[in-house]
């Protein structure tokens, strides 16, 4: 009898004693597994995946279950131990899967020795806490195992050597997942095998060094997904791969310390269409080698010492949908050819001595993420990026463009990410930008722009977007690849930014939550406009570096999730509203550098925590942290006059200097009058050295 079960009433299926097969995968069934289960012993089929069963496995489900064939107890909460061990006599087993458990359930495959009677086809053991007392070794029960077909081993912390034998034991070997492991030692292929079967092999993110073996495209001749990224392989890319693998469809080896060529030049993977050799150590020119590989779809040879030009036949990839070069020593112009490869979908050529030109494409209808930052790009802004209206990332940071921010970008209706920092860009911030309501993260910092900052700037959404959910999935964008069952995500979305004073790189989920506006070292001038403090979901904002004056917005209270605000190096003037302390998530605060005047705010909530930093060269403000005036009358003293402005004025500054001299030390000695207390004394005179400190920045 078989019996598969949608329903939730696990227990009541333990008087079925003639039950052959179960099957309740996917139900949301909770609490431990039904030790009843026990009893069912003509089971030959046990699933039990995707549910939420929690607690230990019974072991008597594996000792007293002797017909079982089948076994998946996949995608659970179960926690406790189980030992392998308990399996010995079931003769007839073929299949055991048991991983997705979040690394509570210990399993102990070595105590206490044992001999298994079956001889599995199908064995996964994945997210597990693997024989803890044995410094997680590989299970050694595998050594009596020849029919392996399948084997996956994943992210359990096991140690030892590569298992060489287990490719020398199961010659009919399909699919080797090793990955996520502390696997050392080297990757010896024993010369006289010959794995026709295998063709998916991924021991990525281990520690395993030494070179791949030379031989490799003999004794693998059907490889189809290779996956050895991070790990500490070195030497070059043995040429029998290269030549004989040729139903590799994704070759993936980056994270290494491989040297040389970056694919030797007789290749032929005739099928590659993922090739991911980003971090390594190669060099020389962008290979030609890869000329054959005619279905390529993303090419990632990424941070490594790549040189000479990018050379015209890269059009020859008409699929490409990922060109991914950055960090590397390519200098010159950018193709023409360039323009045809029209399925363009990400390119990042950022930091690389390419230019000053960009070819003028006409058709980058379908590109979605431009990286093109610290390049050696001059002249105005790229005007065929105007076709570019699916762009989400737009990074031109540093490169030496100039003139007009243009008002056609306010057409490319999908940005959102436009990265500008760092160039000449002059003129007003286009009021077309506001028609960007998609905008998460602008950066227009390091730039000459002038004006006033646009109101209108309040309707961007800044994260706040329900709309868009698509373009986030085009994040973890799908490959599929033609003629196999690989299907890869390519999560590689980058985007870098300046947050709390530290530049941040952010990358799938979190770079969804990421918003912030910097529009920090230009020439802004006018007061900062009310709606600015309505954007409540920025997480960051910098206007530093300006000569925005007026007062601190009191609507800025409403900036409910910034983390990050930094008004410092401007002319703003007035008191700082005390309402701020209500935002409760700002963990950086700057507003140093103004003519702001009246008290710091109280030092309650995360305001507790900035110190002088945040408010020094604000000769008028007053209060905790700052060490002067101590929340005494200073306020109502007569305020100096200081012209507050970045241009050197010598004979002003000498008056100010004098001046500020003089106000300080009054300040002193009125304090310690009223205080008698020598280690408050030289609390002021430190604060008094600080002081002039200050005033050497602030008017450099
Ligand atoms: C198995 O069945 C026996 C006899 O019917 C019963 O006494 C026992 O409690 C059952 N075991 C479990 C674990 O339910
Ligand atoms: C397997 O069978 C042997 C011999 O019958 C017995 O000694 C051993 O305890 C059994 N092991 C398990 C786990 O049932
Ligand atoms: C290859 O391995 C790395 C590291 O384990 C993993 O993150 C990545 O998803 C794998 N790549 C592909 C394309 O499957
Ligand atoms: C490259 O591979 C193709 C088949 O995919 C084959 O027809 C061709 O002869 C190979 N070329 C060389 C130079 O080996
Ligand atoms: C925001 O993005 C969505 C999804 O791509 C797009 O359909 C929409 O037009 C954009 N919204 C605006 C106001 O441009
Ligand atoms: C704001 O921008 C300035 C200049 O670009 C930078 O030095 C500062 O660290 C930024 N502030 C924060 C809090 O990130
Ligand atoms: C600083 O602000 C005060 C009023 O708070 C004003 O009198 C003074 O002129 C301002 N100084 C500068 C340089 O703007």
């Amino acid at each position: 009898m078989i019996l598969i079960v949608a329903a939730s009433t696990s227990t009541s299926l333990c008087g079925l004693r003639n039950l052959e097969e179960l099957d309740i995968d996917g139900n949301e069934l909770w609490g431990p597994l039904p030790s009843c289960f026990c009893n069912l012993t003509s089971l030959r089929v046990l699933i039990v995946k995707y549910n939420n069963f929690s607690g230990p496995i019974p072991s008597c489900l594996l000792s007293n279950l002797k017909s079982l064939e089948y076994i998946d107890f996949s995608y659970n909460a179960f926690e406790g131990s189980l030992s392998l061990a308990s399996l010995a006599n079931n003769s007839n087993l073929e299949a055991l899967y048991l991983q997705g458990n979040r690394h509570r359930l210990e399993v102990n495959t070595e105590e206490p020795t044992w001999f298994p009677s079956f001889q599995l086809k199908e064995f996964t053991l994945s997210n597990c806490v693997l024989n803890k007392d044995a410094y997680g070794v590989i299970p050694s029960f595998l050594k009596e195992q020849n029919a392996l077909r399948r084997l996956k081993l994943t992210d359990n912390v096991m140690t030892g050597n590569f298992p060489n034998w287990l490719l020398d034991n199961n010659v009919a070997l399909e699919w080797l997942e090793l990955n996520g492991n502390n696997l050392s030692g080297a990757f010896y292929l024993p010369s006289n095998l010959n794995l026709v079967s295998m063709t998916w092999l991924d021991a990525s993110a281990n520690i395993i060094d030494g070179e791949l073996p030379s031989w490799i495209g003999s004794i693998l001749p059907n490889l189809e997904y290779f996956n050895m990224s991070h790990n500490l392989f070195e030497g070059r890319i043995p040429p029998s791969m290269a030549k004989h693998c040729m139903s590799l469809t994704l070759l993936k080896l980056s994270g290494n310390n491989l040297q040389g060529q970056m694919l030797p030049r007789n290749s032929n993977l005739t099928n590659l269409a993922i090739l991911d050799l980003a971090s390594n150590n190669f060099i020389g020119d962008i290979s030609p080698g890869i000329l054959n590989s005619s279905f390529l779809q993303a090419l990632d040879v990424s941070n490594n010492f790549l040189s000479g030009t990018l050379p015209n036949w890269i059009a020859n990839f008409e699929n490409l949908l990922v060109l991914m070069l950055s960090s590397n020593l390519l200098e010159g112009p950018v193709p023409l050819s360039l323009c045809n490869i029209k399925s363009l979908f990400l390119l990042d050529l950022s930091s690389n001595k390419l230019g000053p030109n960009i070819p003028p494409c006409a058709n980058v209808t379908y590109m979605r993420f431009l990286h093109l930052a610290n390049d050696m790009l001059a002249g105005h802004f790229p005007e065929f990026l105007l076709g570019g209206s699916s762009i989400v990332t737009m990074d031109l940071r540093h490169n030496a463009l100039s003139g007009e921010v243009p008002s056609w970008i306010g057409s490319l209706k999908n940005l959102k990410f436009l990265m500008l920092q760092g160039n000449n860009f002059e003129g007003l911030i286009p009021l077309d930008l506001c028609l960007l309501k998609n905008m998460s993260i602008l950066d227009l910092s390091n730039n000459n722009l002038s004006g006033q900052i646009p109101s209108c700037l309040k309707d961007l959404r800044f994260g706040n977007d329900e709309v868009s959910t698509d373009l986030y999935d085009a994040l973890g964008m799908l490959i599929i690849v033609p003629g196999a069952r690989v299907g890869s995500t390519f999560e590689s979305e980058v985007v870098q930014f300046m947050t709390k004073s530290r530049l941040e790189s952010y990358k799938g989920n979190i770079l969804k939550l990421m918003s912030g506006m910097d529009l920090s070292w230009n020439n802004l001038t006018d007061f900062i406009p009310l709606v600015v403090g309505y954007l409540s979901e920025l997480r960051a904002l910098n206007l530093s570096y300006n000569h925005l004056t007026g007062p601190i917005p009191k609507t800025f209270s409403n900036l409910k999730n910034v983390e990050s605000l930094d008004l410092s190096y401007n002319k703003l003037t007035g008191p700082i509203p005390p309402q701020l302390t209500e935002i409760y998530t700002l963990s950086n605060f700057r507003v140093a550098y103004n003519n702001l005047s009246g008290r710091t705010p109280d030092q309650k909530n995360q305001f507790g925590t900035f110190d002088e930093e945040s408010y020094e060269g604000n000769p008028l403000l007053c209060g905790p942290p700052l060490a002067r005036c101590d929340g005494s009358n200073l306020g109502q003293g007569t305020p100096p006059s200081f012209n507050h402005t970045r241009e050197d004025d010598s004979w002003r500054e000498a008056f100010l200097w004098s001046f500020a001299g003089s106000y300080v030390s009054i300040r002193i000695g009125f304090l310690v009058l009223l205080i008698d207390n020598s280690s408050f004394t030289t609390k002021m005179i430190l604060a008094f050295t600080k002081f002039s400190k200050c005033y050497t920045k602030y008017f450099w």
